[in-house]
């Protein structure tokens, strides 16, 4: 084997030993690069006579060819491994089940809300939303309650600055809305006619110090407001009667109205009901409270109470949620766990 054979097979199995691209490279550079062996070979070819350069020449760079060639084909290879390699990281198994992206949905009191609303909405109540942070005004003064009264004391809650408060019921609702209403309509309540009803239900959180397994400091209730000129305690159990037979989808369920007593309506009654059947078969079951408005009320809606007359209730849709889906610790609704809050999708 004469040198240039000799040199052509050292560079090929450089370059077969190269096992990555920058192992190549190197390689290349020991043989064609400024000072490769090749390189210097056609350096040292100055020296030599006319017709030894012919001769020498058509040999060095036919080695050089040869050179070339192999590293041409070991970057093919180099390159082919490593594409047969991506293929193989990257292969994607088209019979593999899709993953699934987790879905979300609604928290089981949302569905109540979102059900109340539906259920009064069919029976034409319009449906309102309110501050959480209230005014005392609002709160309890406007709704007959004023600043010494015992009943602020079942109201204990949480005071943020400029002595406002997180309202301690939806109740404030009737006055705003009512309010709004009567601003909407002033000119007819100037000229002494008579306006429009007052049908609408408020739903949303509120607040009281209060903490055990069917008390959370949070909560939600759902007010309803109906005024009119004739709006009786028999429209109430009329409305009543409709919403919880079609909440809990069943007529086999039973309605009474007990004596109680809230500032802001007089007469006023706590709201039971009882099933026919199922778990809770007989049981009177507390679900809100309600009564006609206390006229003073009425007065700070701006209507006159000689007027217009009409019924307030104050729903519990966390117990509701409860009662509909059978579960007995309130808790369990705010702590976020999704194996509870999922089996209600
Ligand atoms: N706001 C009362 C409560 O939270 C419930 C209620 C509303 C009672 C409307 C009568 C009329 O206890």
């Amino acid at each position: 084997m004469n040198d240039l054979e000799l040199l052509v097979q050292s560079a090929t199995e450089a370059f077969v030993a190269a096992a990555t691209p920058a192992d190549l490279e190197n390689a290349k550079a020991r043989f064609l690069g400024k000072s490769g062996s090749l390189t210097e070979l056609l350096k040292g070819m100055g020296a030599l006579s006319v017709e030894d350069k012919k001769t020498r020449g058509a040999a060095i760079n036919q080695a050089k060819q040869q050179v070339e060639a192999a590293l041409t084909a070991r970057r093919q290879a180099l390159a082919d491994d490593e594409l047969a390699l991506q293929l193989r990281a990257e292969s994607l198994d088209v019979s593999l089940p899709g993953r699934r992206r987790g879905e979300g949905g609604l928290h089981p009191v949302s569905l109540t809300l979102e059900r109340m609303e539906a259920i009064f909405g069919s029976m034409g109540f319009a449906v309102a939303d309110g501050p959480e942070i209230e005014t005392d005004w609002f709160n309890f003064t406007a709704l007959n309650t004023p600043e010494d009264h015992p009943a602020r004391s079942m109201h204990d809650t949480f005071y943020v600055e400029g002595g406002n408060l997180l309202r301690t019921h939806t109740s404030p609702m009737q006055v705003r809305y009512a309010v709004q209403h009567v601003k909407q309509h002033a000119e007819a309540v100037g000229r002494g006619e008579r306006i429009p009803e007052i049908r609408v239900i408020a739903p949303g959180r509120t607040y009281r110090v209060d903490s055990d397994a069917t008390h959370s400091p949070m909560f939600h209730q759902c007010e309803g407001l109906w005024i009119g000129e004739a709006v009786s305690f028999t429209d109430l159990k009329a409305v009543f009667a409709d919403f919880f037979r079609n909440f809990f989808e069943t007529d086999d369920l039973d309605i009474r109205f007990r004596p109680s007593f809230f500032p802001f309506t007089e007469p006023s009654a706590e709201v039971d009901i009882a099933f026919a059947s199922g778990p809770l078969k007989g049981r009177w079951l507390e679900v809100g409270g309600s009564g006609q408005v206390h006229p003073n009320v009425v007065r700070n809606f701006g209507l006159d109470p000689e007027k217009y007359i009409g019924f307030a209730f104050g729903l519990g849709p966390d117990r509701l949620t409860m009662l509909r889906y059978g579960v007995n610790d309130l808790r369990l609704f705010y702590e976020g766990d999704l194996r509870f809050l999922s089996q209600f999708q």
